[in-house]
This record gives structure tokens, C-alpha cells and sequence, in this order.
């Protein structure tokens, strides 16, 4: 049955609220419900100087030595040039020239909508890529509701797509890898007849372990369109199913092996069996992708007979420390007892890496980077700086957490040579780690938690990245650097790190050198104990998030000041509280819960939501992010009920954009036999991923 499209779709209404309570508990676990495992006072460093002043000898040595950085001086750098123009997602050219004008985007904007439907503009074409279910590895058998298997999920196209990549098969124009991360599973709308987590099979728990982790799938290029279709993966067979179930991990960097690591299953404390909650993630110039480990504490039970000095940790990551099974709980304890943390504590901090997967050499086993910390990762982007060495930017998904950035030690080689590119595997396994600060111009009395703005036009101010750890060496009093590295939101917190809106996805742009990042929403900013609004975070009770642009330096990378402003605060444009870069809001599509963002070639910004508060389905937006049309956001498309937007990822030839269509249907009450869904096939909801392309094969967007 071909996909519904629809277009142009009038405005049905705001209903209001913004995820629903089904997603909060399979997607986080109810992060929502529990209290903010933040409870640091470190302070916004706007107002540092005269804390310093009233809390000396309480604030740690670490964070005095951060606040010696200071705010003062030199005005802010212009936008240095681009970085070094190695290839990173949008350069990943499929065959084609990058168009690379920036300017207006031209299609026709898409309306806010409550369909059950992927609606895109006039002109365009969509379809299905892969669904849930649909065969992956060699000998995965014809996918059957009433009768899945661990064994035939772990071979089938998985759960909750979030992450896209396509890499281009070297050597070939129209064939490339798509890399798809499956974030979590929703067992009420995967199981019929599902009564509660407690009356799952084992069977049925390692059918949703199977359906986690990532899929490798051989893409083909339909003609001169851009239109992709799976195809029987020749020799070397790509397709590649990675799983929470049972895939081998190897840890790498200063705290593999260490104890912090160990567990009875592993004494080396080197081999991880599986991957959690992967979301968000990135795609490296050498070729590979890298996947952010999210909301890991859900699985875990037990936290309450967690020993003693385990708990403070524990809860700074959100697991519960008071009860055996906190809300949310997945009960994944009953098909491995690893997931008990009474048992077996260590276990816990196995989980929150960054992964990387090698799509071309199906023997490899995925990574993960000790040396790029531990949180709940929603991705990770790679820039090459001026200098060589690679720089992931990186965000921790939860309310009043950090931003992060990591320079490897080694220097990027710019060649597709065997040695070179085994080089460039190397490259994030050592490193240095820093988390943001940030500080407003305008004074403080300005910032009232409305979204006014201050009387200088802009939430704008300057920013210091404050080092963790070099390679093995800590750079904060007290801990090690298997500890900084194992326990990152602690050292943030030691350091004095600015609280964020849960910093989502972190994206540099090839064509500025400026990075992007999402800040979802964070409504307990400024409620009760809660931190208040400050100019980087400029709204009390945010519910519709914002966009974060930071300009390195002198276009350094590798640097350690910036300065930053907010080039978008999401919401309805007839709001007082939005901002689109100063353009004309009766010319703006309202956009609520940024979540991840991307680059055409072009250089225009195209942002995903994620739980859109003003009523609407989810969508994915794009906008100049220079020039006259900064500011000037289009809606592109929207995703069927329930659904969230994930990926995107365009092609490097701007012909295709891919979109992760998460969790369609997951409104409370619904089931397999009662879909609030019916998308993408008719039946039931099911997560899938579709390319969306020009019906006259011109670039996406202008
Ligand atoms: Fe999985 Fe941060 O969204
Ligand atoms: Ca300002
Ligand atoms: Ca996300």
C-alpha cells in the first residue's frame, strides 16, 4: 500500500501538551516524573564573580580554578573560517556536485497538522525505506506479529528508528550504507494482546533487547532519482543487525578496564554485550558512525541494594537509589540478571558511551570511547579542526545537563588508504574532554524567564570550555580520570558547568565552522529550587525549547573560549517569547522541541522536533542560518500521529533527505488491536524510515 502523502493541511487546532505519557515511560523511563538528578549548585556564571565572592572556600578547587578563565576582555571573535574542509555528512557526496548556494528556501511550506500521515510540499515524493521487521541480516525470516522471535528480531530491521546515516559505498555513485539507530522499544504496541511488562515472556523481553541497538542496511540509488531502495547486499554482505541482546563491544580509552568496569561476567572490564537506548549520533570523515547511549538507567532494577557509595553516582544518572523497580522499569532483570544493580553494580557504568561502528567491516566489533565521557549521550559530531584533530560536540539529554566537546590527541590523515583510514579509527580513543560554561552580556536584571528580550537584541555572551580530563591525567581535584571519564556529569558539576534546556543534538556546519545545538525544552527552569532562566536559557518553564549557535575563537576548534547566541527560540511566532533571528514572524512556521539538527549542502539548518507542545504532529523544518533569511524557518514536513521526527540526514548531493519516523502511534490506551496509528501500511503503527526527494530531481529545499 503506497504511503499516505498529503500537503498543505489546514491548522486543526492546539490541543496542548506536549510528549505523550506512553512515550515518557518507553522512551525515558519517565525521566519527567523523577526528580532532577542534577541537584549541583553550581551556579550561571553570569552570576559567578559574586558567588565566588560569598561561598569562598566552599566552592571546590576545581571550579575556583575554572572561574579564573573569567568572562572579561576580548570582544567576540568574528565567525573564523570553516575548518578544514574534510568530508564530513553533507560532504559525503552521492554522486553529485554540492549545490551549495545558501538563500531562500523555496518549497512550499507544509501546515501544522494532526494527520495520521507524512505530509510533505508540493513536488516532493515519499516512501518507505525499511519498517520494523523487514529483513536486514541474510536467513532473517519473514517478520510475524503473532510470532517474533529473539532470533528472527535480532536479523529484522529494528524498533524505533532515530539516527540516519547514509554513507556512500566508496567506488560506487548509487549505492551506500544506511546506518539506523534503534533507540527503544514500546512492548505495548509491539505484542498483541500485551497486559503489562510483568506478563511478557522471557522470549518476548529478548525480542525487545534484539530490537535495540543499530541496523546496517546496503541502500541502492532508483534511477536518477532520489529515491533509495534496500537491495541484496553483494559481497562483502554490509547488512548488519547490532543488538542489546547479545553484540560484543569492545570499551577503549583511559577507563576501559579499569574497575570501575569490571564485572563478574567481564573481569577484564573490556567487552560490553550490547548497546542501550542508542539516539542520536553522527557520521566521522572517515567513514563511520557514532551513536549516543541516551537513557541507560531505565533498564537497570535493584538500584536501592546498590552499595553505598555506588548510590550518589547512580542517582546523579538518574537510576533510582530508594526503590527496587523504579517507574519505568523495563524488568529486563528477568531475562538477564545483569540488568539487577544489586548484583551487579558495575554494570550500570558499561552503559552512557559513545559507540563506534565501523558499517564497512561487518567483522569489526562496534567500540565504545571511554575518552569521550560518560552521560546520556544523544550524539556526536565530528569537525576536523584547522590543525588536524578531530573535535566531537556532544550534548546530555536531560534537564539542566552539559554540553561537552572532545579533541582527539591524534591528527585527522586526509586519505582513503588503508593505513590512513586504520589510523583515523584511532582517532577517538584518546583525547581531551570539556564541558561548557557560559555567561550573558546583558545584565542579569534583564533576563526575567518571559523570552523578552534584552535591551541589547540578542541572548548572546561568551563561553569557556573547561578541560576534565587529557588523555589520562584528570584536570579535577579529587577524581582519577577513569572517574571524570565514568562519572562526567559529576566533574561538570565539580567544574562548575552551565546548566542547559536538555542539550540535544550538536552540530557543527561545514560551511561556517559555527555549531549548532538543540535545547528541547526544560519546564522545571525556574520552577521552585529549580535553577532560573538565564540568558543562555532565557525562559522560565520552557516548553518549546530554543536553538544554541556557537562561534569558536578565532575559528578554533580546539580552543577553549567561544561566543555564543540564540539564534531561534521555538514556539508560536505570534508568541512574545519567540525569536527567529530577527526575521519577520508573520513569515515563520511555529516549531516546538527542537531535538536534531543538520546541514544541506547549502548550509541551511533543518531541525527535527520532538514532541511539539503547540498541538501540531512532529516536523522537520529547515532555515538560512546566514544572510537576510536567517531566521526565515519552513515547515518541510510532518510525521503521522504519535510520531516523532528523527534523524534527518541529506544527502551530500541535497537530492534525498532521510527521516526516522520514531514511535508513530504511542498515545496512551493505544495497542496492536487498538492503533491510535495506522501508518505506515494500514494495520498497526510502525516505526520506519522514509527518503523524501524532489519529483523533478532537483535539490531539497531551494
Ligand atoms: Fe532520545 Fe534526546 O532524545
Ligand atoms: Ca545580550
Ligand atoms: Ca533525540
Amino acid at each position: 500500500m503506497p504511503d499516505k502523502i498529503r500537503r498543505l493541511l489546514p491548522l486543526l487546532g492546539h490541543s496542548g501538551g506536549s510528549r505523550d505519557a506512553m512515550t515518557c515511560l518507553y522512551r525515558c523511563g519517565n525521566a519527567c516524573d523523577h526528580p532532577v538528578p542534577n541537584v549541583s549548585a553550581n551556579p550561571y556564571l553570569g552570576d559567578v564573580v559574586n558567588v565566588e565572592m560569598s561561598r569562598r572556600g566552599v566552592v571546590r578547587a576545581g571550579a575556583v580554578g575554572a572561574m579564573v578563565l573569567g568572562f572579561g576582555g576580548a570582544a567576540a571573535a568574528a565567525a573564523g573560517p570553516a575548518a578544514a574542509a574534510a568530508p564530513v555528512e553533507t560532504a559525503a557526496t552521492l554522486g553529485g556536485r554540492p549545490h551549495g548556494k545558501a538563500g531562500k528556501l523555496t518549497f512550499e511550506t507544509v501546515a501544522p497538522n494532526t494527520l495520521d500521515a507524512v505530509t510533505i510540499p508540493a513536488g516532493y515524493q515519499t516512501e518507505v525505506v525499511l519498517r520494523w521487521g523487514d529483513p536486514v541480516e541474510a536467513g532473517a525470516p519473514a517478520f510475524d506479529l503473532h510470532n517474533q522471535t529473539a532470533a528472527g528480531q535480532s536479523k529484522q530491521f529494528g524498533y524505533n528508528n532515530d539516527f540516519v546515516g547514509v554513507l556512500p559505498i566508496p567506488g560506487s555513485k548509487d549505492r551506500a550504507l544506511l546506518v539506523v539507530n534503534h533507540e527503544y522499544t514500546n512492548e505495548d504496541l509491539m505484542f498483541p494482546g500485551f497486559t503489562g511488562l510483568d506478563n511478557l515472556s522471557v522470549e518476548q523481553l529478548k525480542v525487545a533487547m534484539a530490537a535495540h541497538g543499530l541496523s546496517v542496511v546496503e541502500i541502492e540509488r532508483v534511477g536518477r532519482t532520489g529515491r533509495w531502495k534496500p537491495v541484496k547486499s553483494r559481497r562483502p554482505h554490509f547488512n548488519r543487525r547490532i543488538t542489546a541482546l547479545e553484540t560484543k563491544f569492545e570499551l577503549t580509552g583511559p577507563a576501559a578496564g579499569t574497575p570501575l568496569l569490571r564485572t563478574a561476567a567481564d573481569p577484564s572490564g573490556r567487552v560490553v554485550i550490547g548497546t542501550l537506548n542508542n539516539c542520536a549520533g553522527g557520521v566521522t570523515p572517515w567513514g563511520t558512525v557514532l551513536s549516543g547511549e541516551e537513557n541507560f538507567n531505565q533498564y537497570f532494577v535493584g538500584g536501592d541494594q546498590a552499595p553505598a557509595d555506588a548510590k550518589p553516582k547512580l542517582a546523579r544518572y538518574g537510576f533510582s537509589t530508594t526503590a527496587r523497580y523504579p517507574s519505568g522499569n523495563r524488568k529486563w532483570d528477568r531475562a538477564q540478571e545483569r540488568f539487577d544493580l544489586a548484583k551487579h553494580p558495575n554494570e550500570a557504568n558499561r552503559f552512557g558511551w559513545i559507540v563506534e561502528v565501523d558499517p564497512f567491516d561487518p567483522d569489526a566489533p562496534p567500540r565504545k570511547h571511554t575518552a569521550m565521557g560518560r552521560f546520556k549521550h544523544e550524539g556526536a559530531n565530528v569537525i576536523v579542526a584547522r590543525s588536524g584533530h578531530v573535535v566531537a560536540y556532544m550534548g546530555d539529554d536531560e534537564r539542566f545537563d552539559y554540553l561537552y566537546k572532545f579533541v582527539s590527541d591524534k591528527k585527522y590523515i586526509d586519505s582513503k588508504a588503508p593505513w590512513a583510514r586504520k589510523h583515523n579509527l584511532s582517532l577517538l580513543e584518546s583525547g581531551t574532554l570539556y564541558v561548557a560554561q557560559v555567561a550573558g552580556d546583558s545584565p542579569a536584571t534583564e533576563i526575567d524567564g518571559s523570552g523578552k528580550l534584552p535591551s541589547d537584541g540578542k541572548f548572546d555572551g561568551k563561553g569557556k570550555w573547561i578541560k576534565l580530563v587529557s588523555g589520562n591525567k584528570s584536570e579535577v581535584p579529587g577524581m582519577t580520570a577513569a572517574d571524570v571519564l565514568t562519572f562526567t556529569r559529576l566533574a561538570g558539576d565539580a567544574v562548575l558547568a552551565t546548566k542547559m534546556d536538555r542539550p540535544e543534538d550538536v552540530q557543527p556546519s561545514l560551511r561556517t565552522g559555527k555549531i549548532y545545538a538543540a535545547m528541547t525544552n526544560n519546564t522545571n527552569r525556574g520552577v521552585g529550587t529549580n535553577a532560573p532562566a538565564d540568558e543562555a536559557n532565557p525562559r522560565n518553564a520552557n516548553k518549546h525549547g530554543h536553538i544554541f549557535e556557537i562561534v569558536e575563537d578565532r575559528g578554533d576548534h580546539t580552543g577553549t573560549s567561544f561566543t555564543w547566541s540564540l539564534p531561534i527560540v521555538c514556539g508560536d511566532p505570534k508568541a512574545a517569547d519567540t525569536y527567529f533571528g530577527g526575521y519577520d514572524k508573520n513569515a515563520v512556521s511555529p516549531i516546538s522541541c527542537p531535538d536534531n539538527v543538520a546541514f544541506d549542502s547549502a548550509g541551511n539548518l533543518w531541525i527535527s522536533t520532538d514532541g511539539n507542545a503547540l498541538g501540531s504532529n512532529d516536523g522537520l523544518f529547515a532555515t538560512a542560518i546566514e544572510g537576510r533569511e536567517r531566521g526565515h524557518l519552513k515547515q518541510f514536513l510532518t510525521v503521522p500521529k504519535g510520531a516523532e521526527t528523527c534523524g534527518p540526514f541529506i544527502t551530500g548531493d541535497d537530492r534525498s533527505v532521510f527521516v526516522a519516523v520514531q514511535h508513530p502511534g504511542e498515545i496512551t490506551g493505544a495497542s496492536v488491536e487498538k492503533p491510535a496509528s495506522v501508518w505506515p501500511d494500514g494495520d498497526y503503527a510502525k516505526p520506519a524510515v522514509i527518503v523524501t526527494w524532489r519529483t523533478d530531481g532537483g535539490p531539497i529545499g531551494s
